[in-house]
């Protein structure tokens, strides 16, 4: 499963990151990214954080976090900015 950010829906709130740091990080314009270390080899989540993600999911005021089904590289569009 990937984990997706919506770069359109991100608005810097921050709470992901302060909830869970091992999971969300802010870029340098203070958008969330997924931190490398909570992805495997594959850039899929690492499932024993997926309850960290539901919380991020169900704390976002904007609704920028999903969980996408898949092992591919996860989409991190906050990355871009
Ligand atoms: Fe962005 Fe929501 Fe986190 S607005 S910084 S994904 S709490």
């Amino acid at each position: 499963m990937r984990v997706r950010i919506d770069p359109d829906r991100c608005q810097g709130h921050g709470l992901c990151a302060a909830l869970h740091p091992d999971v969300f990080d802010l870029d340098a314009n203070g958008f969330s990214v997924v931190q490398h270390d909570a992805l495997d080899q594959r850039g899929a989540l690492d499932p024993s954080l997926l309850t960290e993600v539901d919380e991020a999911i169900g704390t976002c005021p904007e609704d920028a976090i999903a969980v996408v089904e898949g092992s591919a590289r996860p989409t991190v569009e906050g990355e871009a900015r």
